[in-house]
């Protein structure tokens, strides 16, 4: 069993507690990280920590470490656990302190990481594609902070679930933002489309390397808003996270996408996407 980080020390995960009044833990008072791991090595860990620092920065918490101290902290948990492929989780809460709204005249932030298996999508389901249903977006209007008040996300993950989807797609003021967990992109007459960042969405790691691969594998792309209607017409439609990567959604709202099987561009990025991976790991 591996370790975990809390407090300054790698310990086991049963002897790792944090207290009650800890601000992550009343109010969500916090953000997160997940970053993927190959062949040991962190995978774009320089977007990964500057998303991080832009998450901190706009709920005004104190960044407890410079990058260089990040990736040693971030390399030991790797060292720390089994496994070549890894997704570890960071989290930074504002710390303890007596129940109020406001923040507190003192308080230190709570780190805690963890290193969890990194699964991927299996191939059978690259093979069959995942199901999805849309929904309106309920989240708040700043998204693109990776909060860990996920209670909206929860909320419209288990949606999906409950209606035997895999990904709900989230829809704001008549256009798609993303889903509950991942970026969305379409394929509309042969053309890859994805919402322009905004305040709306998470700016996905994964999402910025799927628009480089199609950039230099020469596939059309543009970011564009995506009305809830262009998802009717797509030829195809996927998902991308750190930890799913590519996965294409080829039933929306018990409607088949396109021809209702994964389509050419999706597997093409993927395959990219592997060639990718596997140069990183061998670097
Ligand atoms: N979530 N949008 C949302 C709302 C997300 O929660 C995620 C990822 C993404 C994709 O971002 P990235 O490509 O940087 O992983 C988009 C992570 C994996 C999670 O909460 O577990």
């Amino acid at each position: 069993m591996g370790k975990v980080y809390l407090e300054g020390q790698f310990q086991p995960i049963e002897s790792a507690k944090i207290s009650v009044l800890d601000r992550g833990f009343l109010f969500g008072d916090g953000v997160y990280e997940v970053i993927p791991v190959y062949g040991k090595k962190l995978f774009r860990l320089t977007e990964h920590l500057q998303r991080l620092e832009n998450s901190l920065a706009e709920v005004r918490i104190t960044n407890p470490h410079t990058r260089e101290t990040w990736a040693t902290l971030l390399t030991q948990l790797i060292e720390q656990n089994e496994g070549e492929d890894q997704s570890l989780y960071l989290q930074v809460t504002r710390g303890i302190a007596p129940r109020d709204h406001h923040f507190p005249d003192q308080s230190t932030p709570t780190l805690f990481m963890m290193s969890n298996p990194l699964v991927g999508t299996p191939e059978t389901t690259l093979q069959s594609g995942i199901a999805a249903v849309t929904e309106i977006d309920s989240r708040w209007s700043r998204c693109n902070i990776k909060s860990i008040n996920l209670l909206a996300n929860v909320l419209h993950r288990q949606h999906a679930m409950d209606q035997g989807a895999k990904e709900s797609i989230l829809i704001r003021d008549g256009k798609v933002t993303e889903g509950a967990a991942s970026n969305l992109f379409i394929v509309l007459q042969g053309e890859t489309i994805t919402p322009p960042k905004s305040p709306h969405l998470l700016p996905g790691v994964t999402r910025d390397l799927v628009l480089e691969l199609a950039e230099q594998h020469q596939l059309p792309w543009r970011e564009a808003a995506i009305p809830e209607q262009a998802l009717q017409q797509a030829e195809e439609i996927w998902v991308t996270s750190s930890t799913k990567e590519i996965v294409p959604v080829t039933t929306l709202n018990q409607q088949p996408v396109g021809d209702g099987k994964p389509g050419p561009i999706a597997l093409q990025l993927h395959q990219h996407l592997q060639t990718f991976k596997q140069q990183f790991r061998s670097n």
